[in-house]
C-alpha cells in the first residue's frame, strides 16, 4: 500500500475539479468542530479519485504545524506579478466522468460541512495527446515531456527522511492561469514556438530560441542545486458574460517549495532581469501553497497536524 496520495504520480485525468474550501466563521473558533471534519474527509480521500491539498491557514486553525509549509508569497518582476491567493483547503477531483466528480463533490462538502465551505470550483480537462504521449496546453504545447520519471519523480515530489506522518507528503504550488488568446494569435509561429522554446509541430526543444523561452527559464538542472518537480497541470475553462475564460491550472508537487519558487522567481525575471515569454500570452491570476498529507492504510494519514490516522 502506498504512502503517497496515488492520483499525484499517475498521468493527469481526462476530468478534473478543482474544489476551494474556506474555514467558515464556525470552525475559526472551534478546532473541535474542524478536526471532526477534517476526520470525516479522511474517509473518502483515497488518493486517487481525490488529491487533498491543506493550506496554512486551515494547518493554523488546529494549532498545527507542517514543517515547510507557509503561505504562498507574492513575487514581482518587471511589468508581471505572481499574486497571492491564499486557500485553506484544496480537493483535486480526478476521473473519467463529470457527473461522478459532481456527486462526489457534494458528499466531500456534505462532510467538510460546517468547518469548511466550497468558496470556488475550476473545472478541468485533459486535451489533446502530443508525441510524447502527454495532454498539451490550449496553446497547442505538449505539456509535461521533462517530467522526472519513476524514482526520479518520487524523489522530486514527496517528502523524504521527515519522519513519520511527513514522509511520502507532497508540497503543491498551485496557480491558475488566465491565457489571452488574442494576445497568441497574433504572434507568427515561429514567435510562438520562441515564447515555448519548443516547435509545437513537433516538440522538439529548439536550440536556437531566446533566453526568454519558457523552457530555458525553468530548464530544471540549470538551478543550483538542480530544481526538479513533478508537473501535473491541467487545462480549464469557464464561459462568462463576456466570453470563454481558459488557460492552464499550473499545479507542481515538490518535496518542497524550493524548486517551483527557484523557477518562478527566473520566469519573473528576478535572477537576470529576463522575462519568462509565456507572460506575453498568459498571466497567473491565482497562487497558493499547499501541503498534501500522505496516505497510511488506503486513507489520509493527518498525524502530523495532530489528528490520529483512524477515526
Ligand atoms: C501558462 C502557464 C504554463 C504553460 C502553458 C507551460 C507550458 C510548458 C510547456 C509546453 C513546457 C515544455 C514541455 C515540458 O517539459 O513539459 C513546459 C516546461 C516546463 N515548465 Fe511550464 N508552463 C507554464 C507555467 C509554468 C510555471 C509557472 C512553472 C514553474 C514555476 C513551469 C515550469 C516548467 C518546467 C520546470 C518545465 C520543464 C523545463 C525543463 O527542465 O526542460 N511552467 N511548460
Amino acid at each position: 500500500m502506498t504512502i503517497f496520495q496515488a492520483g499525484i504520480l499517475q498521468p493527469v485525468p481526462a476530468i478534473g475539479r478543482y474544489v476551494f474550501f474556506s474555514l467558515t466563521a464556525a470552525a475559526q473558533g472551534d478546532p473541535a468542530l474542524l478536526r471532526q471534519s477534517l476526520q470525516q474527509l479522511a474517509a473518502l480521500v483515497d488518493g486517487e479519485r481525490v488529491v487533498a491539498a491543506f493550506g496554512q491557514d486551515l494547518v493554523q486553525a488546529l494549532g498545527a504545524e507542517v514543517p515547510g509549509l507557509r503561505t504562498f508569497p507574492e513575487l514581482t518582476g518587471p511589468g508581471v506579478k505572481a499574486p497571492a491567493t491564499p486557500v485553506a483547503l484544496c480537493l483535486w477531483l480526478r476521473g473519467q466522468d463529470l457527473g461522478e466528480l459532481l456527486a462526489l463533490t457534494r458528499r466531500l462538502e456534505k462532510a467538510l460541512a460546517p468547518a469548511l465551505k466550497a468558496l470556488r470550483v475550476v473545472e478541468a480537462f485533459r486535451h489533446g495527446k502530443g508525441v510524447s504521449g502527454h495532454g498539451l496546453d490550449l496553446s497547442g504545447y505538449e505539456d509535461g515531456t521533462e517530467n522526472p520519471q519513476e524514482a526520479a519523480a518520487v524523489a522530486a515530489a514527496f517528502a523524504s527522511g521527515l519522519g513519520e506522518g511527513l514522509d511520502g507528503s507532497s508540497y503543491l504550488a498551485l496557480q491558475q492561469w488566465l491565457h489571452d488568446f488574442d494576445a497568441f494569435e497574433a504572434m507568427s509561429e515561429m514567435a510562438q514556438d520562441h515564447c515555448m522554446g519548443r516547435r509545437r509541430s513537433d516538440n522538439e526543444e529548439l536550440e536556437d530560441a531566446p533566453e526568454s523561452a519558457h523552457v530555458k527559464r525553468t530548464a530544471q538542472e540549470d538551478f543550483a542545486p538542480e530544481a526538479f518537480v513533478l508537473r501535473r497541470s491541467m487545462p480549464w475553462a469557464l464561459h462568462t458574460p463576456s466570453g470563454d475564460k481558459a488557460g492552464l491550472m499550473f499545479a507542481a508537487f515538490g518535496c518542497s517549495f524550493y524548486a517551483f519558487e527557484a523557477q518562478m522567481r527566473r520566469m519573473l525575471g528576478q535572477d537576470d532581469g529576463i522575462v519568462d515569454a509565456l507572460f506575453r500570452f498568459s498571466a497567473p491570476i491565482t497562487g497558493a501553497y499547499l501541503w498534501c498529507p500522505p496516505m497510511r492504510d488506503g486513507r489520509l494519514d493527518l498525524r502530523a497536524l495532530s489528528l490520529p490516522a483512524q477515526a
